[in-house]
């Protein structure tokens, strides 16, 4: 005999419980809507706005489904569950089939995919596209593990920071390259302030497009955990007036004059403070301490003194110009990547003292 359809009516509890559960999505939606985002994270870009508008969109949507389902989970939980004198291996009610229920979560969730996939698409183009009225397009390249910016007109690169104009539409490149294509990895581009979040993929050129509209200094994350230096990538965006803008590029173009006639005067270095500076900044990676006992990089006691190792890693010879050209631009081999200058914080004095100091090492 089957029991009777009757049995397995939903009873009233299950109307109160769907009342609670309505009024705590209720509130929640309301929460949602009026909650102020730009409040707790500043919109500093001109695509800030939609994004976050698709953001509480999502979200206001969300509720209800998290709320109906969860609730309904813990309370079917507790009213269908196994009574003391039911046997252990007895099966619950055989409910199934009710066609308006299962049309109902079928069609509701698909119309809302639908919507947000069509605002998507209206708002995405916004800034994953080249700018017809970009001011300028900027390349950003991801390295192990910090971030570079060329600007138009400017000969050398600039790391770490990201100096943009206020109120200028502005279209950034992003990839990844390594001096060695092969250790080059995935990066991600990410602007929390900005709602601007892009991967940068070796062998890849993704324009991004916005224009920063609040003048501050934002924090620049690498948001793909991209190897050992992952947590260390980070830079910033400074977003100033348009003078200040035009006086710090200018200042960039004469330093880069200034650079071009620059030589490291090697012969001046001080072994102590180079000692001191090696202690700070290199210990992380290398010991004084023959070539085999590495950490990161190989053990530096020998370099410039060892038959066994002639030459630096780079297969340029032991000689102190060689070695302070890894100091400034970095290496990347088979033993990790060495940051460059700017990103150890070592000015042209201080490469001089560490290959002073490193000559001493016998
Ligand atoms: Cu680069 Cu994480």
């Amino acid at each position: 005999m089957s029991k009777r359809p009757e049995e397995f009516r939903l009873d009233a509890g299950f109307w109160k419980v769907t009342g609670v559960l309505g009024i705590i999505s209720a509130l929640l939606m309301i929460g949602v809507a009026v909650f102020p985002i730009d409040s707790v994270l500043r919109e500093a870009s001109s695509v800030s706005t939609s994004i976050d508008f698709l953001f509480r969109f999502m979200a206001f949507f969300s509720v209800p489904i998290i709320v109906f389902v969860n609730g309904y989970i813990i309370y079917f939980a507790v009213r269908y569950r196994r009574r003391k004198d039911e046997p252990i291996a007895s099966v619950g009610s055989p409910i199934h089939d009710h066609r308006a229920l299962e049309n109902t979560w079928m069609v509701v969730p698909t119309i809302l995919m639908v919507v947000l996939g069509v605002l998507s698409y209206l708002a995405i183009p916004q800034y994953y596209l080249r700018g017809k009225d970009s001011a300028a397009t900027l390349e950003a390249i991801g390295h192990t593990f910090y971030f570079e910016f060329r600007y138009p007109g400017l000969s050398h690169s600039v790391d770490e920071d990201l100096y943009l104009p206020v109120g200028v539409p502005v279209t950034i490149d992003l990839t990844s390259a390594e001096a060695d294509e092969h250790l080059a990895v995935i990066h991600s581009f990410w602007v929390p302030e900005f709602r601007v979040k892009q991967d940068m993929i070796p062998g890849m050129i993704v324009p991004i497009h916005f224009t920063p509209t609040l003048i501050g200094k934002y924090d620049l994350i690498c948001t793909e955990f991209c190897g050992v230096g992952h947590s260390e990538m980070r830079g910033h965006v400074l977003v100033v007036s348009r003078a200040d803008f035009d006086a710090w590029y200018a200042g960039q173009q004469k330093s880069a004059a200034a650079k071009g006639a620059r030589t490291i005067k090697l012969a001046a270095g001080n072994v102590s403070s180079g000692q001191a500076i090696f202690s700070q900044k290199c210990t992380a990676c290398h010991n004084a301490a023959p070539f085999d006992q590495r950490k990161v990089g190989p053990g530096l006691e020998n370099l410039f003194h060892d038959p066994a190792h002639p030459n630096l890693v780079d297969g340029k010879p032991a000689n102190a110009a060689d070695v302070a050209w890894i100091l400034e631009h970095g290496f990347q081999g088979s033993m990790g990547a060495m940051p460059n200058q700017q990103a150890n914080g070592l000015s042209s004095k201080d490469i001089a003292d560490l290959i002073a100091y490193l000559q001493t090492l016998k």
